[in-house]
């Protein structure tokens, strides 16, 4: 079997407070350097403490943030911006509300699918994402992209798996409120971006972690697709890392 080789730099911490004190500074040092700023965003556990240190820097450090644009992932279909497990209220909460970015770019859940979805395509074509933002799910994806989506895939309309459904349930009163579906940039999408960081923190995620490693790319694991990215680094904490060697 021909070797696969892995490009991609792959960090472990034993500190979770260092890992994303490191995220934190690598990706200021990004935004200083430059004059215009695509940031592309991730929602979720993992990206929570990142944000908590972005506002404390935009507010003790006075870093500014005022020629960013950010560009989030994914957002579930059919919740109302006021729903609070909808990703449009959990970026308003979580930063955007305590930082003001020059424009900030969600996908849309409501109204016409069909036009959010070529709108938010065309929008990324003419807005490269100079640094994007990751978490990875327990099955493997990254946005929703679902084990099974071609790397070849824009943003589109996404039938969200059993084991999604479950792992997102926490932010819902039950598994039976989660949505069945979401809109999401495409593994093309995230590709294009010009670096990519990709978080991946406790025990649940460290299967993921190691069949992206470890294992032949296959669409069936949407993130083993990175390996073969070069501009990425990947900060995981020990149990993340916990199976790998
Ligand atoms: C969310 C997203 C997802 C999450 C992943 C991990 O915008 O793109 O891929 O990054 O499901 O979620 P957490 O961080 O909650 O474990």
């Amino acid at each position: 079997m021909k070797e696969r080789v892995i490009v991609m730099t792959i960090l472990v911490y034993e500190n979770l407070d260092l890992l994303y004190d490191d995220v934190k500074d690598h990706l200021i040092d990004q935004i200083k350097r430059h004059q215009t700023f695509n940031l592309g965003l991730a929602t979720g556990s993992t990206s929570e403490p990142l944000y908590e240190r972005l506002i404390d820097a935009h507010d003790t450090h006075k870093v500014d943030f005022s020629h960013v644009s950010t560009f989030n992932l994914d957002e579930y279909v059919g919740l109302e911006a006021s729903h609070h497990a909808s990703y449009v209220y959990f970026m308003q909460e979580k930063l955007f509300k305590h930082i003001s970015f020059k424009t900030s770019h969600m996908p849309s859940g409501l109204g016409n699918l069909v036009e959010n979805v070529n709108f938010y395509n065309q929008l990324l074509s003419k807005n490269p994402i100079d640094l994007q933002i990751l978490g990875i799910g327990s099955n493997g994806h990254i946005a929703f992209n679902e084990p099974g989506t071609p790397v070849d895939s824009l943003t589109h309309i996404v039938n969200l798996t059993d084991q999604t459904i479950f792992d997102n349930s926490r932010f819902f009163e039950s598994v039976d409120h989660v949505p069945a579906k979401a809109i999401t940039m495409g593994l093309a999408n995230i590709m294009a971006a010009k670096k990519i960081i990709l978080i991946a923190t406790g025990k649940n995620k460290a299967q993921a972690i190691y069949k992206m490693v470890k294992e032949a790319q296959t669409t069936n694991m949407p993130a083993s697709v990175l390996t073969t990215y070069e501009n990425i680094t990947v900060y995981l904490d020990q149990e993340a890392a916990s199976l790998l060697d």
